[in-house]
């Protein structure tokens, strides 16, 4: 595979840490980092080794030498950046949640598919091996038919309102930031989404700080979800079927373990190690598709981000929570 040159867009927490993978992703190269200041690209370039650093946004989409860029701002700037990269012709892989609606998501995936250019949303847990494992143990029968999954994500923030968790204005709340990951999981594992019914309670931003919801799969199969910022929750991914259970142990999205449990009353408990901070798996995805000539990974694809971003928007009209790019 020849080597793939990555672009981060913003240098704030996640791109720290996507950085910090790249240096573990067999042929990536970090060829070019850009902020909205230049002495903040220059500080992460100087950090992480990049080739280059760029003191506008534009100026990485411009640059010739790039290959894929990773967008790693808030969720109301993922659209404008997106476009942006696409436009200049650079491939995208746009952190969660992919837009703040499925207008947005709509008008990104659009210009993909027009340009035949890269595009995947970072749902690095579709890409850990122990998904797959969970994948395999399903396949073989062991716990029979799929019927239910039960998933939690929640911690207790300690931000202040300005914070882009609870700040409208950049997309805050526990939906758009935590339970993308249950609702994305199981759909990856019970297939599309027939229905959706979920209660939340609004803080003092107006952004949901916990919020439950129950989804009825096309395919059959219930899935039930809950995210919160305001309780440690176990986070842990249960899929129960008439045999048994799998349980991705907590954190779900991140377990280097999961466990299996059957009726007949034993139990089994399976490693599935990671790559470094585990970002690894989704960047060496990404690229093995865009060596291959692919505009979306089979893993994440684009009409699943769009019918995801759906049901996110589904879910905000029932429980009152609009953005500011809801509005146009
Ligand atoms: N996959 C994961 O495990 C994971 C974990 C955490 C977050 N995320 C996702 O990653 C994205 C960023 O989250 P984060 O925690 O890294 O956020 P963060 O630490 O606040 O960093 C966001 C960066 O975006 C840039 N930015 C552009 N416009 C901005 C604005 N108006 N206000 C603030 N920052 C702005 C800034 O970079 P410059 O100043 O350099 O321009 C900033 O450093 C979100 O979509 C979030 O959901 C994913």
């Amino acid at each position: 595979m020849k080597t793939v040159r990555w672009g981060i867009l913003g240098t704030g927490k996640i791109a720290r840490a996507f950085a910090e993978a790249l240096k573990e992703t067999p042929d990536a190269v970090l060829a070019g980092v850009a902020s909205r200041r230049l002495d903040g690209a220059q500080a992460f370039a100087r950090e992480f080794g990049a080739a280059a650093a760029y003191g506008d946004y534009q100026a990485l989409a411009d640059a010739a030498d790039v290959d894929l860029i990773y967008i790693a701002t808030p969720h109301p700037m993922h659209a404008e950046n997106a476009l942006m990269a696409l436009n200049a012709g650079k491939g995208v892989v746009c952190e969660k949640a992919f837009t703040v609606n499925r207008r947005e998501a709509g008008q990104v995936v659009a210009l993909a598919r027009r340009r035949r250019l890269f595009l995947m949303e970072a749902m690095w847990t579709r890409f850990m091996p122990s998904l797959a494992e969970v994948r395999r143990i399903i396949a073989s029968g062991e716990i029979g038919p799929v019927q239910l999954v039960t998933a939690d994500f929640g911690f207790a923030a300690s931000f202040g309102p300005e914070h882009r968790v609870f700040n409208p204005a950049l997309g805050g709340g526990a939906l758009l930031d935590l339970g993308i990951y249950p609702l994305s999981i199981a759909a990856a594992l019970l297939g599309p989404v027939a229905a959706v019914s979920a209660q939340a309670e609004l803080g003092p931003t107006g952004v949901d700080v916990q919020t439950g919801f129950t989804l009825r799969h096309e395919g059959g199969g219930l899935s039930v979800c809950s995210c919160s910022l305001l309780a440690r929750t176990p986070c842990e991914l249960t899929v129960s079927g008439p045999l048994g259970h799998v349980r991705m142990n907590t954190q779900f999205h991140r377990t280097q373990s999961v466990s299996v449990v059957l009726a007949d009353g034993s139990s089994r408990t399976v490693d599935t190690p990671f790559i470094g901070n585990g970002y690894a798996h989704e960047a060496i995805e990404a690229q093995r598709c865009f060596s291959a000539g692919l505009i979306e990974s089979p893993g994440m694809t684009h009409d699943e981000t769009l019918a995801l971003m759906g049901v996110m928007d589904t879910i905000r009209a029932q429980i009152g929570l609009r953005y500011g790019a809801d509005a146009d």
